[in-house]
């Protein structure tokens, strides 16, 4: 059932900026949360043109508008246009979530803290004491990447296909980061806890067709943990075949409802009602 949103001259409005943004989960999950919670909020998405990201986050305040979700391409606008920085958003140099405090506008980055949510709160693991590996090194690996640092792996191995930036996301795990070049990759991978593809490899997009999969199969051993950031497909080949050697399996769009969910708190002071957030978004 869809959210019905009742808007009065009193209602209070977040919004998703982002280009493009026709295809965001966040308008679904964050009515559901405002419809289960009783606010007389509302939730909407902007199309924002790529060189727009700071105006559109300036223009909250004079709007009253109460907060953003920011996706791609304006998280790093999102992170100069705002007056305060969370040490996530600060240590990423990236904003997903803004919140209008009285007209003083506050960045934060609750992506990595999603997913170390997502793999406590749905699935039951505790990343502590943990060896990761973290495929790829954009916005999505480098939160995930500080969040399991501060989560308190064992060991956070970044693989990235170029070697520099996979170099600098290590460093946000702190002592546990490392940088992996590919070549020498396989044995960590076999040997891990706990791997994380955050590249794009495995999406259902017509430019990436060859390999299906960011790391051989083959590598995968029971008991191990296997997440995939990405939500176009639900499930990708990567989480299929891990499935088949024993693995669990730790889908993307866990991490989405729990970015969603901190984001929730941050704007209204409340707990986020994250069944009906998680009911919303499997309906879509
Ligand atoms: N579940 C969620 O809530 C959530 C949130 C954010 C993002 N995501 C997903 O996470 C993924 C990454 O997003 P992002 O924003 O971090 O992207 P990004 O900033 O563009 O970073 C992409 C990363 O993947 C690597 N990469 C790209 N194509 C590759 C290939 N063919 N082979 C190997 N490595 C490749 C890049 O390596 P180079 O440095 O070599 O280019 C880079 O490290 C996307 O699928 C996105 O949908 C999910």
């Amino acid at each position: 059932v869809t959210a019905r949103v009742h808007i009065s001259g009193s209602t209070q409005l977040a919004a998703v900026i982002g280009h493009p943004v026709r295809h965001s989960l966040s308008p679904a999950l964050h009515n559901a949360a405002f419809a289960a919670c009783g606010l007389d909020w509302a939730f909407t998405a902007f199309e924002v043109a790529p060189d727009q990201g700071e105006a559109a986050v300036r223009a909250i305040v004079p709007l009253g508008i109460r907060g953003l979700s920011v996706t791609m391409p304006h998280k790093d606008a999102a992170a100069a246009a705002v007056d305060e920085l969370s040490p996530a958003a600060a240590a990423l140099g990236a904003v997903n979530c803004v919140v209008n405090r009285d007209g003083r506008l506050e960045g934060e980055n609750t992506d990595g803290d999603g997913f170390v949510a997502s793999l406590r709160l749905d699935h039951g693991i505790d990343a502590s004491g943990m060896r990761c590996v973290v495929l790829g090194a954009g916005g999505a690996a480098r939160s995930v990447i500080r969040a399991l640092g501060l989560a308190g792996a064992a060991e956070v191995a970044v693989v990235n296909r170029t070697p520099a930036p996979g170099t600098q996301a290590a460093r946000l795990a702190g002592p546990a980061g490392r940088a992996v070049d590919v070549e020498a990759s396989p044995s960590i991978i076999e040997a891990a806890d706990l791997v994380v593809n955050a590249t794009p490899v495995g999406m259902d997009r017509p430019a990436v067709t060859t390999p299906r999969t960011p790391i051989d199969p083959a590598l995968i051993r029971p008991g191990q943990i296997i997440a995939d950031l990405i939500v176009h497909p639900r499930r990708t080949q990567l989480l299929d075949e891990a499935e088949a050697r024993g693995a669990r399996i730790v889908p993307g769009l866990g991490m989405l409802v729990h970015q969603a969910a901190l984001a929730f708190h941050l704007w209204t002071g409340q707990p986020a009602p994250v069944d009906a957030m998680w009911a919303a978004v499997k309906q879509t």
